[in-house]
């Protein structure tokens, strides 16, 4: 949600602060703020509403000073503005403190702690909720604790998910990190004579791939040299850092105009990274290595439930689809955050999947949870982090390999995703008995196209950009599906809200005719999903009903379709492939559609208003 980074070390803090958020903008975006402590104590704050750029004008007057914590925010206490940018100190100006999460209980907080600060003659200083916590640490280093325990005393006190950074005056040559719950992790970062940290890992590759990621409840004390970790009661120890196998050049946009885009292009290779060594043909076996369950308990599930938000619960749509259709087994998707509060029967027999690209989601991770609170079912999650939150709670992980995602609309994991549930399908199916090596065989040997598919799509690019050149001032779209492409209806309308700012509502195409046909005129543009294939004579129907109210159609078909090419406005022909495959030729069309019209309306494509990649607040 928020992004943190700290330094210590050698160098000048300020500058390495702010590339490190540079990073992270995509974390949030609506305002930021630099802390930096020199040798003697003495403090320098920036901060800025806006974007990061406008923070960079003023960094030249930030003194030198080598031991630093910085933030880029996405507000949820109190609006955008240098007032509710972090960092935020206690009353006395000894405690500095950023934040990533919500502290839930802060309300409670700022009652107990106001007669005090009003005993000294000083308010509240902004409408977030962090300004409790360097107020808290302030008032335990008053009862004589080290800022150590003081900040675990704080944070013990915080109800909710948060990880906070921290500089006290006192201790100049030092930075401090906590970990309480999950709230999108606190990664430590090893270098020579100087230290890091980080919410996630494209704000240390430029300086390390060595890391320490912080647990839940770890309190870390930084200086030039390393670290030291305290966890619970137990005797601080210095961990050991892990090594980073990421390129640096993974985390740049390189030459694409935008990060969205360089991910799209990036599709057939993060596909054929996801699909490597999990499609075994002879003897054929999918996943091979991730299910850690054991073939008898494949064997006893009954039913399949898939859970995710946003772009991650359009592909446990498609996952439903194939699971049922591939594996003959029952399966159901529902929103994490809806299903987290409801009753649903489940038991030993039905197997979670959980989909999430970032791991860190916490509605999804609040899904989990309640899962292994509340049934003994086995949970499997599909994520692009390795190590992340949901790995760390769920029986076995898929982890997607590709390759880091910065666009805020998620792109290459929803493909890679969408890769992860085929195969799963497969090997439920197959385990069950209901796909024979032969026919295993084959729907791998279907799912080895998927990469070319997408690459073919991509070849769409112009055309899809001069048909929606056209539509550039329509203020509204209706998407329309059937079967599997319906959850795509979904997921372009999702794409086109978010980074075109078009309302845009997918729909199942049969549904149409009960409601939104009523919007429909000759200034409502339709986007007809309709390639060839089982339920194509009932999408022409209903692009014939479109037809009939004279409201615009583009049609995305197989490449070829005459028929359709003549019934529709603009016709977008992707190639042709057998009918559970459509969510990947399709996919890229859809992601392209959204991205032209964006960039015809001049729009911040890869830092949209108000979105964030990695939600870790509710
Ligand atoms: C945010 C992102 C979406 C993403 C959703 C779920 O809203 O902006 O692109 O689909 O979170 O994220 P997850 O990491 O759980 O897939």
């Amino acid at each position: 949600m928020c992004g943190i980074v700290g330094y210590v070390g050698r160098q000048s803090a300020a500058p390495i602060l702010f590339e490190g958020l540079q990073h992270l903008e995509y974390r949030g975006y609506d305002s930021a703020g630099i802390a930096v402590l020199d040798r003697d104590g003495a403090l320098a704050v920036l901060k800025r509403e806006g974007k990061l750029r406008d923070l960079e004008a003023s960094l030249t007057e930030m003194p030198r000073g080598s031991a630093g914590i910085g933030h880029t925010r996405w507000a949820t206490h109190g609006p955008p503005s240098e007032r509710n940018a972090h960092p935020h100190t206690s009353a006395a100006g000894e405690v500095i403190v950023v934040q990533n999460g919500i502290v839930e209980n802060y309300r409670e907080l700022r009652a107990e702690l106001e007669p005090g600060l009003a005993a000294s003659g000083r308010s509240w200083q902004s409408d977030t909720d962090t300004e409790v916590i360097p107020e808290l640490i302030a008032r335990a280093l008053a009862d004589g604790l080290s800022f150590r325990d003081a900040l675990a005393q704080a944070v013990g006190r915080l109800r909710g998910a948060n990880a906070v950074a921290a500089v006290y005056r006192r201790e100049p040559g030092r930075i401090y990190a906590a970990r309480q719950g999950s709230a999108g992790g606190i990664i430590v970062g090893f270098g020579e004579d100087e230290m890091f940290l980080a919410s996630d890992l494209p704000a240390l590759l430029r300086h390390t791939t060595s890391v320490y990621h912080l647990e839940d409840g770890d309190i870390a004390e930084i200086d030039a040299d390393g670290v030291l970790v305290s966890r619970g009661g137990a005797p601080s120890f210095a961990p050991q850092p892990t090594q980073v196998n990421l390129d640096p050049v993974a985390v740049a946009r390189g030459p694409y105009r935008h990060f969205m885009l360089k991910e799209i292009h990036e599709q057939p290779r993060a596909l054929s990274d996801t699909i490597r060594g999990r499609a075994r043909l002879s003897p054929p076996r999918a996943l091979p290595a991730d299910l850690t369950f054991s073939e008898l308990a494949l064997r006893n599930i009954e039913r399949v439930l898939v859970i995710g938000m946003g772009t991650s619960l359009h592909a446990a749509m498609i996952g439903r689809w194939w699971i049922e259709q591939i594996a003959g087994i029952p399966a159901d998707f529902d929103n994490a955050s809806e299903f987290r509060f409801r009753a649903p029967l489940l038991g030993p027999s039905t197997l979670v999947v959980s989909v999430t690209q970032s791991g860190e989601t916490i509605d999804t991770l609040g899904a989990i949870s309640h899962v292994r609170e509340r049934w003994d079912a086995p949970q499997l999650t599909i994520t692009n982090v390795e190590g992340s939150e949901a790995t760390r709670q769920a029986d076995a992980s898929i982890v997607l390999r590709c390759g880091p995602e910065i666009g805020v609309a998620s792109t290459k994991t929803f493909v890679g995703s969408l890769a992860a549930l085929y195969l799963l399908a497969c090997r439920l199916g197959h385990a069950q008995g209901r796909l024979s090596d032969a026919e295993l065989s084959g729907r791998l040997e279907d799912l080895l196209t998927a990469p070319s598919l997408v690459e073919r799509g991509l070849q769409l690019s112009d055309r899809c950009a001069s048909v929606m050149r056209q539509f550039t001032a329509a203020s509204n779209f209706l998407v329309l599906g059937r079967g599997i492409e319906y959850p795509l209806a979904m997921e372009a309308a999702l794409k086109c809200k978010e980074i075109s700012y078009v309302h845009a509502e997918g729909y199942a195409a049969g549904e149409m005719k009960h409601g939104p046909i009523a919007l429909l005129d000759d200034g409502f543009p339709v986007i007809a999903l309709a390639p060839r294939g089982p339920l194509f004579d009932k999408m022409m129907s209903a692009i014939q009903q479109v037809r009939a109210r004279a409201a615009p159609v583009i049609a995305v078909g197989d490449a070829g379709d005459a028929e359709l090419d003549e019934l529709v406005d603009h016709f977008i022909g992707v190639p042709p492939t057998s009918a559970l495959l459509t969510p990947f030729s399709l996919s890229p069309v859809i992601q392209l559609l959204a991205y032209h019209i964006a960039l015809a309306r001049g729009l911040d494509i890869d830092q949209p208003r108000n979105l964030a990649k990695t939600v870790t607040v509710e």
